[in-house]
């Protein structure tokens, strides 16, 4: 969730370019930049932590040169703490190869190994550090910069955009994707390279999306396409119609709906970050969480506050039922103050998508000092949060900037969804094939969030339809989790007045509030409770509720439909996942309702991204 920026022209004045392209993408990252330019003398590269501002200070007080060609980066954490060193670009060994990178290079812990064995030494604790190492490697086997770039690739598993100099060949930049967007631009005696399109906005509108496995070669006059074997590779030009502010946010009108649309990527990276195809287990070893530890556990807590707070209740209902734990979910700001049973015998499990939330981590202090051992499920590395844990679990969300969450909480959920099977897995309480049809089913679930997100019109069109005066969200089991989920959502973006109940919870009293202008969202996707919330929603039909019901594809949709005024599917899947899967349509629905009302999506009044204070 990095941003890239390349520039080769005529005219001295790489590093400006850089510079200017750097800071159109700072939104992507921020905790450290750099840079990299030739100059008659070699490669010099310089980089800091902390914002852009920095790096401009630090290299007007060094005289940095300009050049004519070069690569810069603006980084958002992943592999090591936001630091000088870990910024990138990053070299190789020999200084002949020089790297920056957007992505995680998932088997590059096996590759570091095998470079240090070689004889290499690393000075970083970045997963991308091995990409300029290999290369070097080849390059000096095959004097062949595409076929050191394409064998490098080839030994790779995750996601990549590269930004590659050779510094032996000042005149030419290369490029290569997979699985992370990246952008060729075309200029007049210029090129560029970019991870997203306003970092050349200013310059040209031409531009090359490069496609997976594309290697492309960039000098002055011409841009060259190929593919691993470097056989040529037609790509159209992609012209940008686009203005800059919008392009910012990827073509979309605000980054809660780019956001939106990025799940089914960083839902994959979450994923793949701990699971692969030919894994018997999700890969948990650095969680500290042994068979012997949970067997020594008395009482797991789990800690959040917001939308955090209704991922832990997934997670806690998954890790009760499926790995047959008894684990308490509470609020950050409760817990704190409520002299909890924490000893020795007590995991307390943290979530937070900034690692900032301060009633959070108070309470990850107290739990400490109490004796008890912290995992933290966070998003942004290099966070207090994540500093301070015992151990941490990263979400690969990316930089989430819109106000409220959207694809840190379908990060949140994946992670429980794996530390549901280490749990059981470690527990007896799951089988190798009960597993082995879980990872396939993880495997699918980035998929089935891309077929949901293609309902979008329907779902902007059932918003068009409906002016209601308050809202409820009402499900038994995990859809009562998710419906919590949906009318935060609605509240904090669209200021509508709307409850989350257990359909069971209605006749004790909530009912009471039904009268014709209520809108009542079922969510009905756990089959051996369908009848039941049915029975609930006819309850509410026949006081006058508007009904609209969020259920899968697969359930018993002339039940539904008895009762519903209106109906969104979802693709079927396993039960574990449709807190996941039913939270996207309600995503859609907050976001659309706010815009229906033209409110400030992105910065709804009253609130702020990261809640440092009390
Ligand atoms: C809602 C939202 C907030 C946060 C909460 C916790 O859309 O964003 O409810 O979930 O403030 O924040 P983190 O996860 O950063 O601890």
């Amino acid at each position: 969730m990095c941003g890239i920026i390349g520039y080769i022209g005529v005219e001295e004045k790489a590093t400006n370019m850089i510079m200017e392209g750097l800071s159109k993408l700072e939104y992507r990252g921020y905790d450290s930049a750099g840079i990299a330019i030739f100059t008659p003398s070699g490669i010099c590269v310089e980089k800091t932590k902390g914002k852009l501002v920095n790096l401009a200070d630090h290299l007007a007080q060094i005289g940095f040169p300009q050049g004519y060609a070069g690569i810069g980066h603006t980084r958002w954490a992943t592999h090591g703490e936001p630091s000088d060193v870990n910024a990138h670009p990053h070299w190789s060994q020999d200084h002949s190869v020089v790297v920056v990178h957007n992505g995680i290079i998932e088997n590059y812990a096996q590759l570091r190994e095998e470079l240090i064995a070689a004889g290499d030494t690393f000075l970083s604790d970045t997963d991308t550090e091995i990409i300029p190492h290999i290369i070097a490697r080849y390059y000096r086997e095959d004097k062949d910069p595409v076929q050191a770039i394409s064998r490098a690739i080839q030994r790779m598993r995750g996601s990549y955009a590269l930004g590659i100099m050779f510094a032996d060949r000042p005149g030419e930049l290369y490029a290569a994707r997979k699985d992370s967007p990246l952008i060729v631009g075309l200029g007049q005696n210029e090129n560029y390279i970019a991870s997203d399109i306003p970092a050349v906005l200013a310059h040209t509108r031409d531009v090359y999306l490069l496609e997976d496995y594309d290697i492309a070669i960039l000098n002055t006059e011409e841009i060259r396409i190929v593919d691993l074997e470097g056989n040529p590779v037609h790509r159209e030009i992609f012209h940008v119609t686009w203005d800059v502010a919008s392009a910012e946010k990827g073509g979309f009108p605000h980054f809660m709906l780019k956001e939106i649309h990025e799940q089914p990527h960083v839902v994959r990276e979450t994923l793949a970050s701990r699971l692969q195809e030919n894994m018997d287990a999700p890969k948990m070893d650095d969680l500290g969480i042994s068979k012997e530890v949970l067997d020594g556990l008395e009482r797991i807590y789990m800690v959040a506050c917001g939308t955090a707070y209704h991922a832990a209740m997934v997670g806690k209902y998954l890790i009760e039922r499926v790995a047959r734990l008894s684990t308490i979910v509470e609020t950050a700001s409760e817990f704190r103050y409520r002299d909890p049973i924490i000893d020795e015998k007590t995991l307390v499990i943290v979530v937070s998508q900034s690692g900032e939330t301060a009633d959070t981590l108070a309470a990850l202090r107290m739990s400490k000092q109490a004796g008890a051992k912290v995992l933290g499920i966070v998003n942004v590395v290099g966070s207090s949060i994540s500093r301070e844990a015992d151990y941490v679990f990263y979400t690969w969300a990316g930089p989430e900037i819109a106000v409220a969450s959207t694809k840190a909480y379908s990060c949140q959920l994946a992670a429980m969804y794996l530390l549901t099977a280490h749990f059981a897995l470690l527990r007896g309480k799951m089988t190798p094939q009960e597993f082995h049809d879980l990872k396939g089913d993880l495997i699918g679930l980035p998929a089935k969030i891309g077929e949901i997100l293609k309902k979008e019109e329907e779902i902007k069109a059932i918003v068009d339809s409906v002016d209601p005066l308050n809202v409820f969200y009402v499900g038994r089991g995990l859809d009562y989790y998710t419906g919590m989920e949906g009318s935060l959502k609605l509240k904090e973006i669209a200021y509508l007045h709307s409850e989350a109940y257990a359909a069971g919870e209605l006749k004790h009293g909530p009912i009471a509030m039904i009268e014709p202008g209520t809108l009542v969202i079922g969510i009905v996707t756990q089959k051996s409770l369908i009848e039941k919330t049915v029975s609930n929603l006819k309850e509410v039909k026949a006081r006058g509720a508007q009904v609209l019901c969020i259920t899968t594809e697969d359930a018993d949709l002339a039940l539904i439909q008895s009762v519903a005024d209106q109906m969104i599917t979802i693709p079927d899947c396993n039960w574990m996942f449709t807190s996941l899967l039913a939270n996207i349509p309600q995503q859609l629905l907050a976001y659309y309702m706010s815009v229906k009302k033209g409110y400030d999506v992105d910065k709804p009044r009253n609130l702020a991204k990261s809640v440092t204070v009390e």
